[in-house]
């Protein structure tokens, strides 16, 4: 399932050649990597969130929009960790989707009860039919892509009319002691912490890969303006606790 990629993409960061060099290697990387990792991810994503992943995934879907009854994709699901909290906001009239590129994560997503409607796929090529959710997340994901603007297109096309997007991100800010905290947690403390409890050294390169990745990210107005370049309206950045970003859009009714 390597996609072929266009020169001119818009990458969502540059080539981070500490962990792969080409884009074929990128992707073999980034499937071993959640493949090794899948075991450990939700532990690990509760004890370095101090306990929030949940409530705060909860907190974004609802101010998005996110309603009983609604059709529903989240691409990149991972381990189910939206999936499963969607799941009861739309409630038994609504249907979630839950789609990834790892069988080793979906298989998790699916042990913890939290999809019945598992997908196996990229969010580049969504195996799913057109105009078919109200509601489009992606939590934590973005930096995997491989095309900003080919995923924005294949979400635009899965949204009904009027359909919204939700893109749930940690963005790093630039200087100050809010970015010394969030470095020193992220890229030195989840990685040490990691080794120790689980021993697994995929997991601990997989968590540096993860901040290199979150500081090298294209800035906001990149995401927002592309969003708009495909053909999204009211794109915007909403900032929580100043670091996560929440990027919102609908798709014209
Ligand atoms: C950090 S996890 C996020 C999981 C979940 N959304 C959450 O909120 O915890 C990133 C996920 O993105 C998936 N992924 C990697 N490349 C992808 C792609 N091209 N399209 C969709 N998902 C991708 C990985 O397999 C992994 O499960």
């Amino acid at each position: 399932m390597t996609l072929q990629v266009d020169e001119n993409r818009v990458a969502p960061h540059p080539v981070l050649s500490r962990y792969y060099t080409d884009e074929a290697q990128r992707q073999r990387y980034l499937k071993s990597a959640f493949q090794e990792t899948a075991e450990h991810y939700d532990s690990i994503n509760n004890w370095m969130s101090f306990g929030s992943d949940r409530w705060y995934r909860r907190q974004a879907l609802v101010r998005s929009g996110l309603q009983a009854g609604m059709r529903m994709a989240d691409v990149g699901c991972g381990t189910g960790l939206v999936s499963g909290i969607a799941r009861e906001i739309v409630g038994p009239s609504g249907h979630v989707f839950s789609i990834d590129p790892s069988l080793g994560m979906i298989s998790e997503a699916v042990a913890g009860g939290r999809t019945i409607a598992p997908v196996v796929g990229k969010a580049e090529a969504l195996p799913i039919a057109d105009e078919s959710v109200d509601f489009l997340c992606m939590g934590f994901a973005l930096r995997h892509v491989a095309d900003l603007e080919v995923t924005f297109r294949e979400y635009l096309r899965l949204l009904k009319p009027g359909g919204k997007l939700l893109l749930m991100e940690l963005t790093p800010p630039r200087k100050g002691f809010v970015r010394f905290c969030l470095k020193t947690h992220m890229r030195y403390v989840v990685p040490v912490l990691t080794r120790v409890f689980t021993g697994s050294k995929a997991a601990t390169l997989l968590y540096e890969y993860c901040w290199d990745t979150f500081d090298m990210c294209v800035p906001p107005e990149k995401v927002v303006s592309t969003l708009a370049a495909v053909g999204f309206e009211g794109p915007s950045q909403h900032v929580v606790i100043r670091v996560f970003s929440e990027y919102t859009a609908h798709k014209p009714a």
